[in-house]
């Protein structure tokens, strides 16, 4: 049985830290949910990592209904959060709730929506109708991106305010967790402290409940943005270039394929073929 809402929530009453990790496709996903990754996250970076755009704008619903149907195939172990795309909840209200069970049917156990206190009727009429929500502040890259660019979030005691009062509207609408993106990590931490579900971080220091990377920037694939807040675990886009190379060599030298890497007919069934052909 894979990990549930209650128990992200019990995590953080245990002081157990959460890890979370950005998953868009069976393969990588399968890896994950095989590390004991308690959350998998299909998020909208997907648009950036896996589709090559800019930002993530132009995401689709149905494009994120492909990426969370492919992971939850994956997943055994790890709780499965979406991400609600660019204007599928902005709208209003029906639009939220109709689009959050699209990604639920897709085989989500919960969805994740940016925004503050605006976003606070919203998530509770989605919740209301029984489905997770996990809210994220801070940086919102859907629309702090229009406005500000890449910003570190939090950093006068206004703006400070504005976020902790956030993140309590949003506890009050009935979020599970929320995640925390580029916020100071003295925020972060207060936030946290005053908050009763787990916050996840990004880029927002150690005193969040849990924390969340984008895969392909932890296993060193994706090279377009290097933020800080990045730990590279591997530099796989170097290997993997390498083992391209070696492939394309291995062709071109006649080295692949070998006699391990193909099918032989039976010998008396290749003399009557030859027989037959006359070769
Ligand atoms: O889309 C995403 O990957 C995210 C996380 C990095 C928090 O929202």
């Amino acid at each position: 049985m894979h990990k549930s809402v209650l128990d992200i929530l019990k995590m953080k009453k245990e002081g157990k830290k959460i890890s979370v990790i950005t998953s868009y496709d069976y393969t990588l996903a399968s890896l994950c949910d095989k590390a004991d990754i308690d959350i998998l996250l299909v998020g909208d970076s997907a648009g950036m990592v896996m589709l090559g755009y800019e930002n993530t704008i132009p995401v689709t619903m149905d494009q994120m209904c492909l990426f969370t149907e492919a992971v939850s195939r994956a997943r055994k172990n790890s709780l499965l959060v979406a991400d609600l795309p660019f204007m599928s909840y902005q709208t209003n209200i029906d639009d939220a709730i109709r689009n959050s069970g699209r990604l639920i049917k897709a085989g989500a156990d919960a969805v994740k929506l940016e925004g503050g206190s605006v976003m606070a009727e919203t998530i509770s009429a989605i919740v209301d109708v029984g489905i997770p929500v996990m809210g994220h502040i801070g940086l919102q890259p859907q629309t702090t991106m229009l406005s500000q660019g890449y910003k570190v979030q939090g950093k006068t005691k206004d703006i400070a305010m504005k976020l902790i009062d956030d993140a309590k509207e949003l506890e009050e609408a009935g979020v599970f967790s929320i995640a925390l993106e580029m916020v100071t990590h003295e925020v972060a931490e207060i936030i946290s402290e005053t908050i009763s579900v787990p916050t996840i971080g990004i880029g927002s220091g150690k005193g969040c409940d849990g924390q969340v990377l984008v895969v392909q920037d932890l296993l060193g694939m994706y090279d377009k943005l290097e933020p800080k807040f990045v730990k590279k675990y591997m530099n796989l886009s170097e290997d993997i270039v390498k083992a391209l190379e070696n492939y394309k060599t291995d062709i071109e030298s006649g080295s692949f394929p070998a006699q391990e890497n193909y099918f032989s007919m039976d010998d008396e069934e290749l003399k009557k073929l030859r027989e037959e052909i006359g070769r």
